[in-house]
């Protein structure tokens, strides 16, 4: 069903997650429910860390990007992995410090990291910083001054690839907020720029050409971009390349239109990647950086799904049959944000075959309110379970309290065990943060 054995149908004809009988989760944990395969999760961080490892050598690091799922318990597993983290901002360096994350394996990424969180990265003692503007190293450099220490840093360097994938999810084409541009020579004037700085460690450069990408080829040219690029500083302004840190983005599968990227084809990408950083090494006579790559989506998209319950089913003759969940753009605003596609399935009767074709709409008060937009199910009716499949990157980390909803809780699955990783939401949660002001207190009549 998805691309690895995280998702079975059971003797009952149910939905099974990591051993999890989904409609039972249901049952126990209420609807809507974000569930995680532990085990998916852990075999995909350990698929990058050992091809890492095995092609390239102890001069390797993988970092797992939470922005695509961020909570104690996944910072927890990295960890235990022996993997690294990126973050990308101090609510991020919070919750992995939280969960006793060392900081030194930890990156910091934004392209307008705020002065304050500088300052929370520093005193954590954070690992290496990718600087995305002059006003950041300069920051960096006056934060580390006064600490009396030395920051690592790497460059966002912008290589131009144009990569295929959804355009909102592109984030190193020249006109980009992210990076440096190697083609107009800023991405050089800003490494002198570093270079001469005293706090700063201009350690080497870091690229991330966007999401969702299968091309292999995308990610092969931007490795030779950076390299070459790398070669030029060292003959012309003498820099050495110490680190270099390729980014993310592997593509996953959603629907049937997706390719299905067994474990083993993630290592091939891995390969791609290390074998193009040695090709380049080689031929420039430079020697070979410490490796980075950042993947998240691919670690755990496939390993998250999302269970609803049926709620409103409305039918417009010859138009569009509408299936409403109890959840919506709160817990998984890609449909509104990128028009997103997703596979849906009737987890309490799994084995049923597609009968119609519908829309599934969430609960907000708002007609782009989409989850999937003309799936095939098997007729749905009102309290079925349905479950949409890859949600785990990009769902609760961009979930929101709209309409004032509650954000779903996480479990984690492991061999059939089920326990909370994110509790669920209360109302009194969603009004901690309120205030009265004095002069609008309800006055007694
Ligand atoms: N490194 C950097 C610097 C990134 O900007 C990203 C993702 C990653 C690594 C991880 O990329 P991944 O392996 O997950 O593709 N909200 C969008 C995705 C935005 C991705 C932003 N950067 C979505 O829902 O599709």
């Amino acid at each position: 069903m998805n691309t690895r054995d995280t998702l079975k149908i059971n003797a009952k004809g149910h939905l099974e997650i990591g051993g999890a009988d989904c409609v039972e989760l249901a049952q126990n944990f209420g609807t809507p429910l974000y569930v995680f395969d532990e085990e998916y999760i852990r075999r995909m961080m350990r698929v990058y860390r050992d091809t890492l490892q095995r092609e390239y050598g102890e001069n390797s690091l993988v970092l797992y990007a939470s922005k695509a799922f961020s909570c104690q318990a996944i910072y927890r597993i990295a960890d235990e992995e022996n993997i690294g983290v990126d973050v990308v901002s101090g609510g991020e360096l919070y919750t992995a410090l939280q969960a006793g994350f060392p900081a030194k394996n930890m990156y910091m990424h934004g392209n307008n990291k705020l002065d304050y969180e500088i300052g929370e990265a520093l005193d954590a003692g954070i690992g290496c910083i990718v600087a995305d503007a002059y006003s950041e190293i300069d920051k960096i450099d006056a934060e580390a001054a006064k600490r009396g220490i030395v920051q690592p840093i790497l460059l966002r360097i912008n290589p131009g690839i144009e990569a295929h994938t959804h355009a909102f999810v592109q984030t190193a084409t020249t006109d980009s907020k992210f990076g440096f541009s190697v083609s107009d020579g800023t991405a050089e004037r800003v490494t002198a720029y570093a270079m001469q700085k005293k706090n700063v460690r201009l350690d080497g450069y870091h690229c991330h050409i966007g999401s969702q990408i299968f091309e292999k080829q995308s990610f092969v040219l931007a490795v030779e971009k950076c390299m070459d690029f790398a070669a030029d500083m060292q003959n012309r302004l003498a820099f050495k390349l110490k680190t270099l840190n390729l980014g993310g983005g592997f593509g996953i599968w959603y629907t049937d239109e997706d390719r299905k990227i067994s474990a083993e084809e993630y290592a091939e990408y891995a390969k791609a990647l290390v074998a193009a950083v040695k090709r380049k090494a080689q031929e420039s006579g430079m020697e070979l950086p410490f490796l980075v790559i950042e993947p998240g989506r691919s670690i755990i998209g496939e390993a998250g799904i999302t269970l609803y319950t049926v709620g409103a089913i409305k039918d417009i003759p010859a138009v569009k049959k509408y299936v409403a969940v109890d959840g919506g753009m709160f817990d998984n605003p890609r449909y509104a944000l990128y028009q997103s596609k997703y596979t849906p399935v009737l987890a309490n009767r799994a084995n049923e075959e597609a009968t119609e074709i519908v829309t599934i709409a969430g609960k907000c008060c708002e007609s782009g309110d989409i989850i999937a937009a003309n799936v095939a199910l098997p007729k749905a009716q009102s309290g079925d379970i349905l479950a949409i499949l890859s949600t785990g990157a990009y769902n609760y980390s961009m979930a929101m309290n709209y309409n004032r909803n509650k954000i779903p809780p996480c479990v984690l699955v492991n061999e059939g065990v089920a326990d909370y990783i994110v509790k669920p939401q209360s109302y009194a949660d969603i009004n901690r943060n309120d205030v009265i002001p004095a002069r609008l207190a309800k006055k007694t009549k």
